[in-house]
């Protein structure tokens, strides 16, 4: 299946919207790509006539967006259920030495279907190699440029091949990449992932590095590309076993790297381990921009592309976003993998408003004290589950974890001061919220225990009461909600001007909260409906740093979810939010093509 049979695809079962209206790549066909994918019955969305006003061009390839943008567009795309690939990985996993005639005939028959699972390299040329672009320049990809404060125009769909120094083992991953010239592409590999362990041997070795970026062809390689397999490992060694169909790869023209022969675009290089470039700010996933950092980039040596492309896109920012629907993916793909280290793990989710790194949930047979503070140290210690920063372990008769209102109401009948385990280590190249880059706090919370007693159940208070009464000691505080009354453990988020810090904070607050509440989190009033816990979700779980932002000593669990500066001894600079730019979605409202009501656009803060 290749991007011109997805959209047929999606057609036939209404889930594509074609726009014909010429639309500018700088924040136009981002700005609609991003509001439609926050619906619930979202679509993907082709734009057929991309202009660019900055660079006064018309682009003659139509831009695809949104193309995991709901739960049916991804069962189309895996052409089966996540867990049916679930189920199948499980079976390897568990595939025990045959002992009968009749068993090694059927464990051959299995084996033998996994031959599948090998690329085939082909010697001729691929559909990708139609067309070898004269002169090629990068300007004319209708890049976009997502965000207002972003540092360019960026490929956000691409997959990224590179192979190691001994070239035995190739890779793919998916990076966002910066458009810097005519030929210089930035590669965001960030410092864990394999793509950076290459560009590190081939920098040791004083050699230029061989990369190939393609754009475009069967959407389920760029979700391979995303997948978090162990370093080694090919990444479409899992699109064979998805599609039961050896991908098909063709080598580069000028490097020795193999790519899928159906993609759309081929981008050509060498990397060269002593050139590094600013990259960014760019407005990533965890609604955050990331700032500016250096990274290496590609030399681009030859552009490839079909006779008739389809560029490729997809927008990050806050969620809801397209990686709901690839994280949900990855995730039930990758349980039976996590279950090798935590055997006696039953499910998790990662909810897109905890940006994936920043909030996991766990169900687990617990069988002895201390099982979950080891799963925790399990989590922390395994591939990329290492960067999660808030990890909430729940036990076996734990509701569906999908039910946000019930498992938040089982988590806060069993929280006390002792499930909590803070903790630090890795985390994700994103976080803007550590105080050092890629390291800091970890939270963990096992709720893995029995209901707490009845006798403990906190006593009533109106918010109202409960605003005065702090207001008296905290005349910052601007707004507040009490949520989940009815647990024995109530929460109160606060909305404050903040003028102190977290500890100072917390330690001015009325000494008697705790006879009614169990947990205190403020947030910045400014930048926060203390009334939209979906966003408060997103915000607190990406502010957090729980070695300095949780307090424990008063009988009650403080979370400064606020944004931190010097007065935090947070020195590294606070990113801005990603934002739309008003002016374009006052202009595209007019125009007829955004239709929802600002009831919507505030409620996801657009
Ligand atoms: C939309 C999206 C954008 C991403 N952008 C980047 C990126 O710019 N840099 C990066 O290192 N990882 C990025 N990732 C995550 C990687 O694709 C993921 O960690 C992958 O497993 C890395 O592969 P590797 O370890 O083989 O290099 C992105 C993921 C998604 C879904």
């Amino acid at each position: 299946m290749d991007l011109s049979k997805t959209i047929e695809l999606f057609k036939e079962h209404n889930l594509l919207k074609v726009i014909d209206e010429p639309l500018d790549i700088d924040l136009e066909i981002p700005h609609i790509s991003y509001i439609e994918v926050k619906k619930p019955d979202s679509k993907a969305l082709l734009f057929t006539k991309p202009i660019c006003k900055r660079l006064n061009k018309e682009f003659s390839e139509p831009i695809l967006t949104n193309t995991f943008g709901s739960f049916k567009a991804l069962e189309l795309i895996f052409g089966k259920d996540p867990d049916e690939v679930a189920k199948k990985i499980e079976s390897l996993l568990k595939m025990k030495p045959p002992r009968s005639f009749k068993e090694k005939i059927s464990a051959l028959s299995g084996l033998y279907g996994l031959k599948s699972v090998i690329p085939q390299r082909l010697k001729t040329k691929g559909i990708c190699q139609e067309v070898v672009v004269e002169n090629p320049d990068l300007n004319d990809l209708p890049a976009l440029i997502t965000w207002p404060k972003d540092g360019g125009a960026f490929l956000t769909m691409a997959h990224t091949y590179t192979i190691s120094l001994d070239g035995s083992v190739q890779n793919v991953g998916m990076y966002r990449l910066q458009i810097y010239d005519d030929k210089r592409l930035g590669m965001h590999w960030q410092i864990h992932k394999d793509g950076a362990h290459f560009f590190h041997e081939y920098k040791k070795a004083g050699k230029k590095m061989p990369v190939t970026v393609a754009i475009g062809g069967d959407p389920l390689y760029i979700w391979c590309g995303q997948a978090p397999l162990p370093n080694g490992i090919f990444e479409l060694l899992l699109y064979g076993l998805i599609r039961d169909k050896s991908p098909k790869l063709v080598k580069s023209l000028t490097n020795d790297i193999y790519i899928p022969e159906d993609v759309d675009y081929v981008i050509e290089g060498f990397v060269d381990p002593e050139k590094f470039e600013l990259e960014g700010p760019f407005g990533d996933h965890t609604g955050y921009y990331n700032l500016e950092e250096p990274y290496p980039f590609m030399e681009v040596t030859k552009i490839t592309r079909r006779q008739k492309p389809i560029f490729h896109a997809t927008v990050v920012g806050k969620p809801p976003l397209e990686d709901k629907y690839m994280g949900y993916a990855t995730g039930r793909v990758f349980l039976p993998l996590l279950k090798t280290t935590t055997p006696d793990l039953i499910d998790y989710l990662m909810p897109e408003n905890g940006v994936f790194h920043n909030l996991i949930l766990a169900k687990m047979k617990s069988r002895y004290i201390g099982h979950a503070k080891q799963f925790m140290h399990a989590f922390w210690g395994v591939g990329q589950m290492s960067f999660v920063k808030n990890a909430i372990f729940l036990g076996e008769d734990a509701p569906k974890l999908e039910d946000s209102k019930k498992v938040a109401k089982y988590i806060l009948n069993r929280l006390s001061v002792d499930s909590l385990l803070i903790s630090e280590g890795v985390c994700d190249a994103l976080d803007h919220t550590s105080i050092k880059p890629c390291y800091g706090g970890k939270l963990g919370i096992d709720c893995t225990n029995e209901e707490l007693d009845l006798k403990n159940q906190k006593e009533k208070i109106e918010e109202s009461e409960l605003y005065d009464r702090i207001k008296s000691k905290i005349p910052e505080l601007k707004s507040l909600a009490i949520y989940f009354e009815d647990s024995f453990n109530p929460i109160a988020v606060l909305g404050v001007e903040k003028s102190k810090n977290g500890r100072d904070f917390y330690e001015t607050l009325p000494k008697d909260l705790s006879k009614y509440l169990g947990v205190i989190v403020w947030v910045d009033a400014s930048k926060n409906d203390v009334f939209n816990p979906y966003m408060l979700v997103w915000r607190v779980s990406n502010n957090v740093d729980a070695k300095r932002d949780i307090f424990l000593e008063n009988g009650i669990i403080g979370v400064d979810g606020t944004n931190k500066g010097p007065i935090d001894k947070h020195f590294r600079e606070w990113p801005d939010d990603t934002d739309c730019d008003q002016e374009v979605i006052a202009n595209l409202r007019k125009r007829g093509l955004i239709s929802v009501n600002e009831e919507f656009l505030k409620q996801y803060h657009v």
